[in-house]
């Protein structure tokens, strides 16, 4: 009778995380997807606390834990800047795949509290399975530590390539499955060891030659390893529940990791052969910002609100910048202000602005700006060439055109927002500086471009300020 509740509870919790994950795919239903994500974590720790031949002294240690490590999760979550969450996902991530090197080794020292066999004659089948979770377990830790530490800034986020990367990591791969076969037909301990091992310096080397531009994609990639490291486990453990989950999340990362490649227009061979961020024409190209493109035309915010008080139609264009900023509440103060004037404010989204999938719906959601006012690329960008003005606020490599027209520059081929089309553009950035692909915009010495200096909270405040007059 419990086997059965507990079993009928892991199904609710499995619905309740898939509900969840279709709620977060829109900003109007992500808050309940949330809560069905939460109700059904709370569903499974509990059904896991009941489940028949759990010990008393089982569960005070799991309650401990979970004290421990929420408590833990909560005082980062309510300190973390938005703008450093994927670092933070990366740290995480890299807990998931430790987790599963532990468990992978618990099973392999005390099989028989797993009902997987003996010490020394452990099934053939959970042999494969705890080797997998090891393997994929250990590359996501030490990919997750690396992708933490270029995001932190704690090492260089520059590419770190040398000759015959490809062939090491090939050959290095090809290794790995030939332990993982051996220790299948064999059960050592040493060849355990061998492979965690392996798969440590494996996660290493796969991640170092990838720059700080494309980790958004890899932290995507390695929570898509996390989800299968867990799925992994969960064979091992005989629990549903973490199959299903490790799966859910398993493929909504693989699936994030491939909307990202869309989004840049690369493939994810191109990301995970890493090398993006060193190419030298792109450096030439930052080094001559402003050198023999003449000089900018920069206005003033009260130029600014006058050009936008005396506009019909008004497209913002938010990017990273604007998330550093925390610019989103006074942007909506601005866009009601000029709604107010009869203007018509729609705001245009680029699926990579910022630094991680929904960053800039999420920043306006949580200023109120309306669902419907928000546009995504393919249904904004035919809306420039009507508009009066297009507010570019801390975006960058989104609005560059050198992605349609210079084939040397990393970011070609990438879809990008045509403000240029606009009467008027209108640049909020604190100076020249590229953004986060390293590449020169040529907009900002367009006839049509208004360069508006500052942090861009302060310069729309300062316009807010103007329109009031
Ligand atoms: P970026 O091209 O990175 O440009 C941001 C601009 O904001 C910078 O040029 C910077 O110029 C400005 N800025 C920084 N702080 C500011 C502040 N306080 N006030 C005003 N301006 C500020 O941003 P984007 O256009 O959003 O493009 C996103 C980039 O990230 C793309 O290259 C994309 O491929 C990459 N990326 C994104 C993702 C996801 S999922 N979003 C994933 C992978 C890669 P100043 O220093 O001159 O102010």
């Amino acid at each position: 009778m419990a086997a059965t509740l507990s079993t009928l509870a892991y199904l609710v919790a499995a619905v309740l995380f898939i509900l969840a994950l279709r709620g977060l795919s829109h900003p109007e239903t992500s808050r309940r997807g949330n809560l069905f994500g939460m109700v059904g974590m709370a569903i499974a720790i509990l059904a896991t606390l009941l489940r028949p031949g759990m010990a008393t002294g089982g569960i005070g240690l799991i309650v401990l834990a979970l004290a421990i490590g929420g408590g833990i999760g909560a005082y980062i979550a309510t300190r973390i800047q938005m703008t450093a969450l994927p670092q933070l996902v990366a740290a995480f991530h890299s807990l998931v795949g430790m987790a599963a090197v532990f468990v992978a080794a618990a099973a392999f020292y005390a099989p028989e509290s797993f009902g997987i066999g003996h010490a020394g004659d452990i099934h053939g089948g959970s042999l494969v399975e705890m080797s997998l979770g090891l393997a994929i377990g250990a590359i996501t830790f030490s990919g997750s530590v690396i992708a933490f530490a270029k995001l932190q800034a704690l090492m260089s986020g520059a590419p770190i390539t040398f000759k015959g990367q490809h062939w090491l990591n090939l050959g290095l791969g090809i290794l790995l499955l030939v332990l993982v076969v051996a220790f299948v037909a064999s059960g050592s301990a040493a060849l355990f060891w061998a492979i965690a091992i392996l798969s440590f310096a494996l996660g290493f080397l796969l991640i170092i030659p990838i720059g700080g531009a494309d980790m958004p994609v890899v932290v995507s990639m390695l929570n898509s390893y996390s989800g299968w490291a867990a799925a992994g486990i969960g064979f091992t453990l005989g629990n549903l529940l973490l199959i299903v989950t490790g799966a859910l999340v398993g493929a909504s990362g693989a699936i994030l990791s491939y909307i990202m490649c869309k989004g840049m227009n690369r493939s994810i061979i191109n990301v995970l052969l890493g090398g993006f961020g060193t190419d030298t024409s792109a450096a030439g190209a930052v080094a001559g910002a402003g050198g023999d493109r003449g000089p900018v035309k920069a206005g003033s915010p009260e130029d600014a609100a006058y050009i936008m008080k005396n506009a019909a139609k008004i497209i913002v264009v938010p990017g990273y910048g604007m998330a550093v900023a925390q610019a989103q509440q006074v942007l909506r103060e601005m866009g009601d202000l000029l709604k107010k004037e009869g203007a018509q404010v729609e705001y245009a989204i680029h699926p990579v602005a910022g630094r991680m999938p929904g960053h800039m719906n999420v920043l306006l959601a949580e200023a109120n700006v309306p669902y419907d006012d928000v546009k995504e690329l393919e249904e904004i960008n035919p809306e420039f060439a009507e508009a009066d003005v297009a507010y570019v606020i801390g975006a960058n490599d989104v609005t560059n055109p050198a992605a349609k027209t210079d084939k040397a520059s990393p970011i070609y081929g990438m879809p990008i927002l045509d403000v240029e089309r606009a009467k008027t553009v209108f640049f909020v950035k604190r100076g020249m500086s590229s953004g986060y692909a390293g590449v020169d915009n040529e907009l900002f010495f367009r006839p049509n471009t208004m360069m508006l200096f500052g942090d861009a909270k302060k310069v729309t405040q300062e316009i807010v300020q103007a329109l009031q007059k």
